[in-house]
C-alpha cells in the first residue's frame, strides 16, 4: 500500500515539473513515506528523517516532508518535535501535494495536511510511468471498519472507501498497455470491497471484471479478513483461470480468547474450516498469514493454541510480529501486557517450528517443474528471478530476455524462502 502511495505522489510531482533526483543529496526536495502499523517501522521514520534533517542544516532551502500513517497520527506535533521539517502529509491527502510544495517554495512555512477525508485513492495513469515493469499494484479501496483492537490503520487512514469499478478497470488497462503483466489489487481488507448504492457489486465481481482483460497473465489481491472471505470468492480460485492460487489471509492469533479480544470477529476453528474448505476447491493453493505473539493477556497456553494451529494449517510463510502499542487503538489501554523478553522468546519459537515447515513444504517442490513468471536479474546478480504462481521466489539460469515471460523452471534446491533450478522451456 505505501509503494502504491509512493508511486502515486511520483507521478503527481512528474505530472508538476519535478524530475526524479539521482540521490538524496542532490534532491532539492524529500518526501519520507512512513507506516506506522508497529512501532518499529515509526521509529526507523524517525531516525531516516533526523538524519535528512542534519543534512538539511548544510542545505537550508531543503524541502522535507514525512508523509503516510505516521505523519497522519501525529500531526503538527511533528512539526514542533522535528525543526526543519516542512511538511506533514497524511494518507488521504496526497493529491494536494504539488500545491503544499508551491506553498513552501513560496515562503510558506510548516503545512499539515491531515484531512481523513472519505473519498477513495486518487489515480493518475501517466503514460510510461510503469514501462518495463513485470508486476504492478493497484489500490481498490482505501481505509478499514473492522477496528481490531491492537489495529492503528482505522484511525490514520479512516474508514472504507472503494474506488468505481470503471475507474480500476482502466487503470489496469493502462498497467497492461504499460507492459505490466501481473497486477495485485490492494486494500487494507479486499474482500470488503463493494460498489453501487446497495453495495451490490462486490470484490469477486470485480476480479471477474479484469480477469478477462488483455495481455492480463496474472491476478493477485492483497489483504483479505477471514471473516469476509465468502464462498463466492472462494469459487474465484476455481473459475478464473488467471487468478494465482494464493491467498494471503492473517489469522493473527490461535487462541479463541485472544482472538475476541482481538476483535477478529472469527474463531481459530472458523478459520481452519476456511482453509480446508480452499484447499479442497484449489488443492494447489499456498496459504500465507500474519500472526502476533503477546498481545496483552495472552498467556503461555494461549501462545501453545498458536503453535498448534500453524502445525496444524501448515502455512506456505508467516509474517510474525511481536505486538507493540499503538497509539488510540483499545489494545493498548488493555490489561496484562507481555514482557518484552517474554514475546522475544515467543517469537523466536514460532519462527523456528514456521522456517521448518516452510522448508518441508520447500523441498517437496524439488523434482517438479512450475512456471515461473520472470521479473528480471536476481539480487544477487548471475540469475533470473521471478515467482511462481503460488507466490514462491525461484532463482534460475536462463537468458535474460524472457523477464516478462511465464517460463518452466526444473526445481532443484530450496531453502525456506526461495526455489532454485534450472529454465526448462
Ligand atoms: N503490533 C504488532 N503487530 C501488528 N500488526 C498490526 N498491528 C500491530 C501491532 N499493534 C501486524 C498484524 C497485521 C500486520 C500488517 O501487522 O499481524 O496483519
Ligand atoms: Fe487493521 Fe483489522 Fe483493518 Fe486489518 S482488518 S487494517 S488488522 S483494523
Amino acid at each position: 500500500m505505501n509503494v502504491y502511495d509512493s508511486h502515486l505522489v511520483s507521478q503527481f510531482l512528474l505530472a508538476s515539473g519535478y524530475v526524479p533526483a539521482a540521490d538524496v543529496r542532490s534532491a532539492d526536495v524529500v518526501l519520507i513515506n512512513t507506516c506506522a502499523v508497529r512501532a518499529k517501522a515509526e521509529q526507523k521514520a524517525f531516525s531516516h528523517l533526523g538524519r535528512l534533517l542534519q543534512w538539511k542544516r548544510r542545505k537550508p532551502d531543503l524541502i522535507v516532508g514525512l508523509m503516510g500513517c505516521v505523519a497522519q497520527q501525529e500531526g503538527s506535533d511533528l512539526l514542533l518535535r522535528f525543526p526543519g521539517l516542512d511538511l506533514v502529509l497524511g494518507p488521504r491527502d496526497l493529491t494536494g501535494i504539488p500545491r503544499h510544495l508551491q506553498a513552501l517554495e513560496e515562503g510558506c512555512i510548516g503545512i499539515v495536511a491531515t484531512n481523513l477525508d472519505v473519498k477513495p485513492p486518487a489515480s493518475l495513469n501517466t503514460p510510461g510511468y510503469f514501462n518495463g515493469r513485470v508486476t504492478s499494484t493497484l489500490s481498490i479501496m482505501e481505509g478499514c471498519n473492522n477496528f481490531c483492537s491492537y489495529c492503528v490503520v482505522p484511525l490514520v487512514r479512516g474508514r472504507e472507501a472503494s474506488r468505481p469499478p470503471e475507474e480500476i478497470v482502466e487503470e489496469a488497462r493502462h498497467l497492461l498497455s504499460d507492459g505490466v503483466k501481473e497486477i495485485t489489487l490492494l486494500g487494507q481488507n479486499v474482500n470488503s470491497y463493494s460498489h453501487g448504492e446497495g453495495g451490490e457489486y462486490r470484490f469477486p465481481d470485480l476480479l471477474r471484471s479484469l480477469s478477462p482483460l488483455r495481455g492480463l497473465l496474472r491476478l493477485r489481491f492483497t489483504t483479505s479478513h477471514p471473516k469476509d472471505l465468502s464462498g463466492d470468492l472462494m469459487d474465484c480460485f476455481v473459475d478464473l483461470p488467471n487468478l494465482c492460487p494464493h491467498i494471503h489471509l492473517p489469522f493473527q492469533a490461535g487462541s479463541n480468547r485472544i482472538l475476541q479480544r482481538m476483535n477478529r470477529g472469527y474463531t481459530r476453528e472458523q478459520y481452519a474450516g476456511k482453509v480446508m474448505r480452499l484447499r479442497e476447491l484449489q488443492p494447489k493453493i499456498s496459504i500465507t498469514s500474519d500472526v502476533m505473539v503477546g498481545f496483552p493477556g495472552e498467556t503461555a497456553a494461549d501462545f501453545d493454541l498458536t503453535l498448534e494451529l500453524i502445525k496444524e494449517i501448515e502455512f506456505d510463510n508467516l509474517y510474525s510480529f511481536k505486538y507493540s502499542d499503538r497509539k488510540g487503538t483499545r489494545a493498548a489501554t488493555m490489561e496484562g501486557k507481555v514482557d518484552e523478553k517474554e514475546k522475544s522468546l515467543r517469537l523466536a519459537v514460532l519462527q523456528r517450528m514456521q522456517m521448518e515447515i516452510s522448508l518441508a513444504r520447500n523441498k517437496r517442490l524439488e523434482g517438479t517443474r512450475m512456471k515461473v513468471l520472470v521479473e528480471g536479474a536476481s539480487r544477487k546478480g548471475g540469475q533470473l528471478t521471478g515467482r511462481t504462481d503460488t507466490y514462491k521466489v525461484v532463482n534460475f539460469n536462463a537468458d535474460s530476455e524472457l523477464t516478462g515471460r511465464v517460463v518452466e523452471v526444473f526445481i532443484e534446491r530450496s531453502s525456506a524462502n526461495s526455489l532454485w533450478g534450472t529454465c526448462i522451456k
